[in-house]
């Protein structure tokens, strides 16, 4: 009887123990964690953009699952992640200031983040010691080897320098949660924005529209906005059989980095999705949409996954803006919420 329990327990023991190796073994989709940081640099100026580039090995594919700042608002105003097709350099870090008007000093290459004419995407932003973001269980952005991301380039701002001027270096950064286990649903960015121009002294609405056309269903569940100065209110909506649905809706004078959707219910194909940036000026000249401080930029990103196969074909839906371009001069949009459209929930 003794000996009996013994064995059995004995068994059971040895049992617990092949499971757990079991499982152990089982964990390729256990989740890895990349250090992408600055390599030391040295801002030497304020206002500057420095990029730095990770070729990705492109004989597999990697699913990147969170992210991890490594930064404090002291030192880095913002940082942005791009997927690009191809880096915007062949240095290990460059120049990229988006909004670099002169930059005379020529310590490092000025260029973009990502190569002219590459796949080039954003799919993280930092500010104002944000915490770490982690993609809803089971999704992932797929980089390497069949996918268009060959490259990320994280792009850090620094605004203020006095800490570096007794020659320290940083290396701010960002630790990517990646697995190489396969996962079904990919992870993708949709980006609204619109051209155009605002008027000297007036209230403007820079708008955009697209209707999803690909047979797929997307679920979204981040967003971010970004405009330069003049920007009040950016929202964000899906549009279905004349109903508007508001996606998000943010000062994008707060920190400009993803949070979560007001709604996360699918887009089908055959919704509409629209963005509007209400923008206020009180210069006494035209503002043009471009990359300066000068110019202002309209932008609404929807991030979002499919439950299988690739995210959507289309990246970008991008309008005129005005004067050319209004919801309500679009005969698809009926219903138009101007005032909830252009309000702040606070
Ligand atoms: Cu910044
Ligand atoms: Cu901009």
């Amino acid at each position: 009887m003794i000996e009996a329990f013994h064995m059995v327990s004995f068994l059971s023991i040895l049992l617990i123990l092949i499971i757990v190796h079991a499982s152990q073994a089982l964990i390729p989709n256990a989740v890895g964690r990349f250090p992408f940081l600055m390599p030391n640099v040295h801002p030497y100026r304020p206002e500057l953009y420095l990029c730095t580039p990770i070729r990705i090995d492109y004989t597999n594919s990697y699913f990147i699952v969170g992210f991890e700042p490594n930064a404090t608002m002291n030192t880095a105003h913002h940082m942005l992640l791009y997927g690009c097709g191809a880096p915007g350099s062949e240095k290990p870090v460059w120049n990229c200031g988006e909004m670099a008007s002169s930059d005379e000093d020529y310590v490092h290459e000025v260029a973009s983040p990502c190569g002219q004419g590459a796949h080039s995407q954003i799919i993280y932003a930092w500010a104002r010691d944000a915490p770490k973001l982690e993609l809803p269980e089971g999704v992932g952005f797929k980089v390497g080897k069949d996918s268009p991301i060959q490259y990320l380039v994280m792009q850090v701002h620094y605004a203020h320098i006095h800490k570096f001027r007794d020659g320290s270096t940083d290396d701010s950064g960002i630790f990517l949660h990646y697995t190489k286990q396969p996962l079904h649903k990919q992870a993708g960015v949709l980006l609204l924005g619109t051209g155009g121009l605002v008027p000297p002294m007036s209230v403007e609405k820079m708008e955009t529209s697209c209707t999803i056309d690909e047979d797929k269903l997307i679920h979204p569940f981040a967003f971010r906005v970004h405009t330069h100065s003049l920007g009040k209110v950016v929202s964000g909506w899906r549009v279905r059989d004349g109903k508007w649905t508001l996606l998000g809706r943010r000062d994008p004078l707060k920190p400009q980095m993803f949070y979560p959707l007001n709604n996360t219910e699918p887009i089908r194909t055959g919704d509409t999705v629209a963005a509007r940036c209400t923008m206020l000026s009180n210069r006494k000249r035209i503002t043009f949409i471009g990359a300066t401080n000068e110019d202002e930029m309209c932008n609404f990103y929807l991030m979002y996954y499919v439950d299988s196969g690739e995210p959507l074909m289309q990246k970008y839906c991008f309008g005129y803006g005005p004067p050319k371009y209004y919801w309500m001069k679009d005969e698809n949009l009926q219903n138009i919420p101007d005032e909830e459209a252009s309000q702040l929930d606070e």
